[in-house]
């Protein structure tokens, strides 16, 4: 029995889907604290080459592969390669798929502390100094990020058992612009700030002396994780898409928007961070500590950060909801699973580990590995690691062993046009050779 799969109902539904998938927490809170941390402006020049060299190449390919065999990241290798190995980066993806869904939720889980500080005046808009310590105390106290963890999992699988239409389709459309919008309000008011010159030219003069391989591998991880690739989220979602979505240009205008609420983020963070006389390097909190103190320069202080905090949460839920999609996905097209059951499973799996993740930061904050704490860890191993790797073998598979004709069919209606022998160059040489080349010199070998 052949079902017809659901598809998106409109061409903005298409964009605003992967958008929504795109934007997050990845561009609002972890880019500015990856560009802190890699020093500003050569973490961008960085960023925007891999950006353009490696990441529209690799969503094209996952587009190409979900929306030709219409199936989840295992499927569509199964489905070109039935006899091949090639479905075994499907357990890639699942896993990263997992695991960035536990650290993730607690990031989200601390948007909604700050969506209820915000409302009830927990949070102190007369005094610009007490977030640092305030955000210590709320990850201090253990219970209350835990406990966000979970809601926000049980937000992530209501949403999640309506459905790929209605609930996502519905959400991003409304949600996204307003987001867009908020964002040109805050970067205009940090653009007017005392040191506001010293912050862009942070951001903007790149220093390449400060170019270590781990910046290197910092920004091609950041970059993966913006984009939502090197999982199977963007070969899912491209399943769901109509024949006839334009995939060059979803692909063109999802890296675009990416790229630009990132950098207006960063626009908004670093003008802030000099002007209040903080380091730009303070790791996973410094959008949390920069943005209320911030908002408490702005007349109704409680009501931005209220709209602004619940719009992150948004936007937080439906990226979640497109990395918990692989996994579901791959569950009910090739375990049979009930859409229930597999929703359950992928949100009790990444319950377990996000406490973990969310105690992090209080009473398991000395469990370290190399440094890096359980939180630290999962960030680290996903971004920099199994995206990459899984997008050198979906470059490999799409460059090397898809028919040339497929892949040119699909993104470009047949016609052979620039743009698609360009993104099949990359995906032969340029991305492999790049991602291989950062991994080695990461691990020193070069
Ligand atoms: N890109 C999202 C963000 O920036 C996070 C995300 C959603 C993601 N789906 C993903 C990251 C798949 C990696 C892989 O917040």
């Amino acid at each position: 029995m052949k079902q017809k799969r659901s598809e998106f109902a409109t061409k903005l539904g298409v964009i605003a889907t992967t958008v929504g998938s795109a934007v997050g927490l990845g561009n609002i809170w972890r880019f500015p604290y990856e560009a802190g941390e890699g020093g500003g402006g050569a973490f961008l020049v960085i960023y925007l080459l891999v950006i353009t060299l490696i990441g529209v190449p690799v969503i094209c390919a996952e587009f190409v592969l979900g929306r030709s065999s219409r199936r989840n990241i295992f499927g569509a290798f199964r489905h070109f390669s039935p006899n091949g190995k090639w479905h075994y980066v499907g357990y890639v993806g699942i896993l990263a798929s997992i695991m960035i869904l536990s650290f993730y939720s607690v990031v989200a889980g601390w948007t909604m502390e700050y969506i209820y500080q915000s409302v009830t005046g927990g949070l102190d808009f007369n005094s610009a100094d007490g977030f640092h310590s305030q955000f210590g105390d709320f990850c201090g106290s253990n219970w209350r990020p835990v406990l966000w963890t979970v809601l926000f999992l049980l937000c992530n699988l209501l949403i999640l058992r309506r459905g790929v239409q209605k609930g996502v389709e519905k959400m991003s459309n409304i949600m996204m612009p307003i987001l867009f919008v908020l964002l040109i309000v805050f970067c205009v008011n940090s653009l007017t700030m005392d040191r506001a010159s010293e912050g862009l030219s942070f951001l903007f003069n790149p220093d390449f002396s400060k170019v270590t391989p781990g910046v290197v591998i910092g920004a091609m991880g950041q970059a993966f994780f913006s984009l939502s690739i090197g999982l199977g989220t963007m070969m899912t979602y491209a399943s769901y898409f109509s024949r006839k979505t334009d995939l060059r240009r979803s692909a063109s205008v999802t890296a675009i928007l990416d790229t630009l609420v990132a950098i207006l983020a960063a626009v908004i963070i670093f003008p802030a961070v000099f002007s209040f006389g903080q380091s730009p390097a303070q790791g996973p909190a410094l959008v949390f500590e920069i943005l209320p103190a911030i908002f408490s320069q702005l007349p109704g202080a409680a009501i931005w950060s209220t709209l602004f905090f619940i719009l992150l949460f948004l936007a937080s839920l439906t990226s979640t909801i497109s990395m918990s999609e692989v996994s579901i996905a791959f569950l009910t097209d090739e375990k049979k699973m009930s859409r229930e059951k597999a929703t359950w499973l992928n949100t009790m799996i990444a319950m377990f580990f996000g406490v973990f993740c969310a105690l992090s930061f209080g009473c398991l904050s000395d469990y370290t590995i190399f440094g890096m704490t359980i939180f630290d860890i999962f960030d680290y191993v996903t971004s920099n690691i199994l995206l990459p790797f899984g997008g050198l073998l979906i470059s490999i598979y799409v460059g090397w062993f898809l028919d040339k004709r497929i892949f040119r069919h699909e993104l470009a209606n047949g016609n052979s046009s620039l743009f698609t022998s360009l993104m099949r160059f990359s995906l032969r040489y340029i991305a492999p050779t790049a991602i291989f080349v950062i991994f080695l010199s990461q691990i020193g070998v070069l």
